[in-house]
């Protein structure tokens, strides 16, 4: 049997949430380069997996439900705010700036629990109700998280 749509998305924020230990780990340890190196490889799978939903899975759902002013339009700013602290993740790990970097990664993964709970328990299995097993869009969702 295949990961279902809400399947395939859990898992990868859990590949995220690793990316993001090692990184915060290294971080923590003052290993720079690494953490460098680590940082780099969590907002490159996040950076995949926002815009996969924001081009492929939100817009189906919208398209299917007519609702656009709802739970899609709040993740979306949600993922805008988790942007910015990626990049004050970034300035923080240029300048060697250990509290500064512990500070925007401390918020940062708080803003991430957040979202990616709200959408494992609620807005996944509503695109699963309101969209069926289409499995196009499944590959489509799968090939954009890669
Ligand atoms: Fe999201
Ligand atoms: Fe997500």
């Amino acid at each position: 049997m295949s990961a279902s749509l809400s399947e395939v998305l859990t898992e990868h924020h859990k590949a995220c949430d690793e990316a993001w230990a090692l990184a915060e780990e290294r971080a923590g340890e003052g290993r720079w380069d690494e953490a460098g190196v680590q940082l780099k490889a969590f907002t490159a799978a996040m950076a995949r997996h926002l815009s996969t939903e924001e081009t492929v899975l939100f817009p189906a759902f919208e398209a299917a439900t007519g609702i656009r002013g709802g739970p899609t339009l709040v993740m979306r700013f949600e993922h805008d705010q988790l942007r910015q602290l990626f990049g004050e993740l970034a300035a923080a790990l240029a300048a060697k700036d250990g509290a500064g970097f512990a500070g925007a990664g401390e918020t940062m993964l708080v803003l991430m629990q957040q979202h990616n709970t709200k959408e494992e328990h609620m807005l996944y299995p509503a695109c699963e109700r309101a969209l069926g097993s289409d499995a196009a869009l499944l590959e489509r969702v799968a090939a954009g998280l890669k």
